[in-house]
């Protein structure tokens, strides 16, 4: 018996959703090295199963369900009822739903909403006697918890660091101020100290993330109140962070400052995902989105005054309640006047407990996927026209993994886009000058465009 219960702990996580569950499984498996579970990638070596789930259309949601019943099968393992293999349920599913999941998927043990990821160990002891479900908002104690906690980042040349939480926006279609909360922000000290570590171990690039991350504000060193520009302008001077970014971004927090850091910081990195949902101006407001199609496209225009070179990025939703031919044709004809460099479009999703689900004119199914394939098709046309426009140029890439193919890197352009091209792996961590040979839907294929460092024509002889 000891002999199977003293191997250590294995933890399984399952990330869905957006960046900041990304951030969140990092952290929760930091949380859980401390208390001794090593991770795993495989599900059936694991002792804890944990699914990082999101909330924000019906089939993300409902992703989470089957993929309970396909784990059913790795909970029984030899070592007895001790030993016995947990599953648990994290992210925004959990918060959304909270017990209605263990009723509809008894196998779950735990679930466990955003706040309170910092507690997993406490309540992870708490479910080998019955089952857990903790929901409570308490982001303040969250933030300061997982400072407490050492990033096990080492070897990545690129990391996510959390600096918002929540939103106070309420778009009428969005479930994110219910499944995250309200808006906090982390206190401008333990950002520069996170980012000051990363880079200590390693890391050049960094995308601050928030649900709405421009809306960051705190008091910095200096006792004055800080925005997000400000507080770019700090990271920039930290010691080895050659590249920095940030996402998601609302248009009405996109202030002057934060503009000028896109000016005058060349380590911002020229690329900004701004969503706009929609170029009618009827539906904006429906949205409650308080912003105009003509007030996005302002703003556009003085970020590309600022970064000329910028590339623009969004969301679009297609078929809100109410939308009509008009409608869908001013975002065509925004989408047009823009230009994006990439965009995520999607089918709007009901959701329930948001006000836009309980509206009676709710758009039909086919129109709705009528309307995506138009605007993907010519957000497509855009990202290749993008990317073919930089065929033949040299840029710089910070090279992030091995590629698919013995011999190949693959790493970030400034543009997000990736990059792959021949050269030893020694160059991982490195930002390499690479001239873009082809392009492709969504990278681009290059030749090195420099001589290697000593160090790694050793590494690959
Ligand atoms: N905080 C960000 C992102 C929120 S979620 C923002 O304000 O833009 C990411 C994207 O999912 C949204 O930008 C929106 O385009 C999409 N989305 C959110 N709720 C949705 C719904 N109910 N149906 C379809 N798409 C949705
Ligand atoms: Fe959702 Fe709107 Fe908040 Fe973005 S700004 S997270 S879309 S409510
Ligand atoms: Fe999804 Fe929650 Fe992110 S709903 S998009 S995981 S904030």
């Amino acid at each position: 018996m000891a002999a199977a219960n003293d191997r250590p702990r294995k933890v399984h996580i399952r990330t869905f959703g957006c960046q900041m569950n990304v951030y969140d499984s990092e952290r929760m498996s930091d949380i859980l090295a401390a208390d001794g579970y090593a991770a795993t990638d495989d599900p059936s070596d694991a002792d804890l199963i944990l699914l990082n789930t999101c909330h924000i259309r019906e089939k993300a949601a409902e992703k989470v369900y089957s993929e309970l019943g396909r784990l059913r099968p790795f909970r029984t393992k030899p070592g007895g009822e001790d030993r016995r293999v947990l599953i648990g349920v994290t992210g925004c599913v959990a918060q959304a739903e909270g017990a209605e999941i263990v009723r509809r998927a008894p196998a779950v043990d735990l679930v466990v909403g955003p706040q309170s990821y910092h507690r997993l160990p406490e309540l992870l002891r708490a479910a080998r006697k019955r089952p857990v479900v903790e929901t409570e908002f308490e982001i303040d104690s969250k933030f300061g918890a997982l400072d407490a906690a050492p990033r096990n980042r080492s070897g990545a040349a690129a990391a996510f660091l959390t600096v918002q939480e929540g939103c106070d926006k309420f778009c009428t279609f969005c479930v994110v101020p219910y499944t995250r909360g309200a808006e906090v922000s982390r206190p401008a000290e333990a950002i520069v100290a996170e980012a000051e570590r990363l880079a200590a171990n390693g890391v050049r690039e960094i995308t601050l993330l928030g649900q709405n991350v421009n809306a960051w504000h705190g008091t910095g060193p200096d006792g004055k109140q800080w925005g997000l520009g400000r507080l770019l302008f700090r990271l920039a001077e930290v010691p080895g962070l050659d590249r920095l970014r940030y996402t998601t971004s609302h248009p009405l927090d996109m202030n002057d400052e934060l503009i000028a850091a896109h000016r005058d910081l060349a380590c911002l990195m020229p690329y900004l995902h701004l969503p706009v949902q929609s170029g009618s101006d009827a539906i904006l407001k429906a949205m409650n989105r308080r912003h105009t199609s003509e007030h996005y496209l302002r703003l556009v225009d003085r970020i590309r005054a600022a970064r000329p070179d910028i590339a623009m990025s969004g969301d679009f939703i297609v078929g809100f309640p109410g939308e009509t031919d008009a409608d869908f044709a001013a975002t065509m004809a925004l989408v047009e006047r823009v230009g994006y460099a990439s965009a995520f479009s999607f089918k709007y999703s009901a959701r329930p407990g948001t006000p836009a689900a309980e509206r009676e004119d709710q758009v039909p199914e086919e129109v709705k996927s009528d309307r995506l394939a138009q605007l993907q098709a010519l957000l497509r046309a855009q990202q290749a026209e993008f990317n073919r426009s930089q065929v033949g140029m040299t840029m710089e890439v910070l090279v992030e993994r091995p590629g698919r193919h013995p011999g190949q890197v693959v790493g970030r352009s400034p543009w997000l886009q990736a990059v792959d091209f021949e050269a030893p792996v020694a160059l991982i961590g490195r930002i390499a000058r690479v001239t873009i040979a082809a392009a492709r839907q969504n990278s681009l294929a290059g030749r090195l465009a420099e001589r290697l460092p000593p160090g790694a024509v050793e590494a690959a002889a």
